[in-house]
């Protein structure tokens, strides 16, 4: 069980939530977590992609979007719940010296936070500047894309992607987004997609998260994943 130590809400529905973290277990940028919603007879966890971890601790982003997240943006500090953690294959490229474009769409934002360093290179996108000030309270330097134009540039990430030179681009979002950077993305730069499917067991025993790669074979996105050679994802 994991006791929740601090819980904020930066805007409306999104919540950053931080939880105690017992396990010896190093986590790797790129893993998420599968929560039990508590005090509900809901059999399905909910997934959220680890946001940060630090010494006994670990915390999630989390956009409230039904039930399940509202019942655990609603958890008290001090109260528990069963979280299995950490889940997937993450990430790690924090050794070498690859220039890395950061892509993130809305509460995407989430999965990209753990690859940030001083160095990073991020490009951001909503669709009205609605994550404005959960970008000014995280004090994230990005360039910012509204579809409307309301904040920063107005457009698509994919469309801003040769602003920035990079080796490798990290990103995590909505489908359409993924779908529309691969067909942008250059050979010669490595594309990771943090994939995101609705999740059952969470640990490869259900076949509920499959992914279909270009060459015909299926992935689980909880164990074979999240992330993902984002030029090999048929995107659905
Ligand atoms: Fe069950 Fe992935 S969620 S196999």
């Amino acid at each position: 069980m994991n006791i929740v130590l601090k819980s904020k809400f930066i805007i409306n529905d999104i919540a950053h939530m931080t939880f105690e973290y017992k396990s010896t277990k190093e986590i790797i940028p790129g893993q998420f977590v599968n929560i039990l919603v508590p005090n509900t007879g809901f059999m399905l966890r909910r997934p959220f992609s680890i946001f940060s971890a630090g010494e006994n601790t670990f915390s999630i982003l989390m956009k409230i979007i039904g039930k399940g997240t509202e019942h655990i943006s609603a958890m008290n500090i001090g109260e528990k719940t069963d979280i299995l953690i950490p889940l997937g294959n993450g990430f790690a490229c924090d050794n070498d010296n690859k220039s890395t474009l950061l892509v993130a769409g809305g509460i995407g934002l989430a999965g990209i936070n753990m690859f940030i360093t001083k160095n990073s290179k991020i490009l951001f996108g909503d669709k009205d500047g609605e994550y404005e000030p959960i970008i000014r309270h995280l004090k994230l330097d990005v360039m910012y894309i509204s579809e409307s134009g309301r904040i920063g540039k107005r457009g698509m990430v994919s469309q801003y992607i040769d602003y920035f030179e990079a080796e490798r681009i990290i990103a995590c979002g909505p489908r359409q987004m993924l779908r529309a950077l691969k067909d942008v993305i250059k050979d010669d730069v490595e594309y990771y997609a943090i994939y995101e499917e609705i999740m059952a067991c969470g640990i490869g025993l259900c076949s509920g998260c499959s992914v279909k790669l270009n060459d015909g074979t299926f992935k689980k996105v909880c164990k074979d994943g999240p992330v993902f050679d984002g030029k090999r994802i048929v995107y659905e």
